[in-house]
């Protein structure tokens, strides 16, 4: 491995000693793992510390590239990210990917909690692709839509309950826990990285809102309505493809491609057309994806959209909130998951920036103080 890159690849900064209370949250993504560690005290989320590792020089790529890890570099991984940001949490909320798991709605009759627990199991084969047996589900009452009456009086439009089912393959956490045991840890919850990500950025929300997350590899999205999750989607097109594409078409290699990247991004100044031309159609395919995710259910179920949150590396990309304005005409928020958190006042412009990418470890490491 070479040292300089995995010099280069770490930002972290520990401010705190070892606190018997404190939780680590580990997002383990394809171009790198991240990890915040937080407190609780006085009921506030104080942070610790919190640092990234690129994977790629850990299977001989470069920083920025994905990865696909071993167990045992994922564990190496970990163990060396939480070395070098002095992390001394050792109970650690892990991340599962959404393309592992399966998210979906489901409408049943009116159940109370314990007839649901046991019908639930029966009902979830018909949604998941694979046995019941070897996956833990677990799922979520949407609440009741009320209308007014003519005489106005309210009455409950449901006459059946709608439920987001959510179900992960066993194997896929015992992988997980597997990994992070063997990297020193000792995990105590797993969640859909969406669902972190939502916990970190999305405080109340009333009308229909998207959060998409940029990644390297995956790009996933998840639409709310009146703050409560109802779909979420991944797809196999992320930032990386654009590295990529540059490096293939100005014949640079994949390291200054990346860097042409993020100090260019969507400039249209004269001198970046030839660049513009090459990220314009990625990034054009990846938004129209999320743009018939979105329209298909706004459309469904008569949810007007607001607002999109977006999150993970992608959203840092020069010129991107504008030219998505422009795209879809409602507001673009980038997220901003350290603001659930209490840091020194110096530490604020850093974690503006790397906030987005760090909105899952956020998440998973505030589920963590639960
Ligand atoms: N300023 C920037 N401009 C453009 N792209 C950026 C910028 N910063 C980071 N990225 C890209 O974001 C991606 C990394 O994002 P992130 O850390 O969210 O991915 P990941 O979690 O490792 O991947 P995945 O979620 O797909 O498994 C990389 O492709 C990187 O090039
Ligand atoms: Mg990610």
């Amino acid at each position: 491995m070479d040292i300089s890159f995995f010099k280069n690849a770490i930002q972290s900064h520990g401010f705190s000693l070892l606190r018997k209370n404190s939780v680590l949250g580990v997002d383990i993504g394809s171009a790198s793992v991240k990890i915040v560690q937080l407190r609780l005290e006085n009921e506030k989320a104080i942070l610790e510390t919190y640092g990234e590792l690129a994977t790629g020089p850990y299977t001989g790529g470069k920083v920025g590239q994905a990865a696909k890890l071993n167990d045992k570099k994922a564990s190496e991984i970990i163990a060396d990210v939480v070395r070098e940001t002095g992390a001394q949490a050792k109970h650690a909320a892990i991340g599962i990917p959404l393309r592992n798991s399966f998210v979906t709605m489901v409408e049943m009759p009116p159940l109370s909690d314990e007839e649901l627990k046991e019908a639930m199991q029966y009902e979830a084969r018909r949604y998941i692709p694979i046995p019941v047996s070897e996956v833990v589900i677990d799922w979520w009452r949407m609440p009741e839509e009320k209308q007014p009456r003519a005489d106005g009086q309210v009455f409950s439009k449901n006459v059946t309950a709608k439920l987001l089912l959510v179900a992960v393959p066993k194997d896929v956490v015992e992988k997980y826990k597997r990994i992070v045991t063997d990297a020193g840890l000792e995990p105590t919850a797993f969640e859909i990285e969406t669902f972190s990500m939502i916990r970190s950025i999305i405080s109340r929300e009333h009308s229909g809102v998207v959060v998409v997350d940029f990644g390297a590899v995956t790009t996933k999205m998840t639409i709310l309505d009146k703050g409560i999750i109802r779909a979420s989607h991944s797809f196999d097109k992320g930032f990386q493809d654009m590295t990529i594409a540059l490096s293939q078409s100005l014949g640079v290699d994949f390291e200054r491609a990346e860097t042409i990247k993020r100090e260019v991004g969507l400039s249209s100044k004269p001198e970046h057309q030839g660049i513009l031309k090459v990220i314009t159609p990625l990034v054009d395919y990846i938004l129209i994806e999320v743009e018939r995710f979105a329209m298909g259910y706004s459309r469904k179920y008569g949810v007007p959209i607001a607002k999109i949150y977006i999150a993970g590396g992608g959203a840092s990309l020069n010129g991107f909130v504008d030219y998505m304005v422009k795209k879809f005409g409602i507001e673009i928020l980038v997220a901003n998951p350290f603001s659930k958190v209490e840091y020194p006042a110096f530490f604020q412009p850093v974690l503006r920036e790397i906030g987005p990418s760090f909105a899952v470890a956020v998440g998973l490491a505030l589920r963590g103080l639960k």
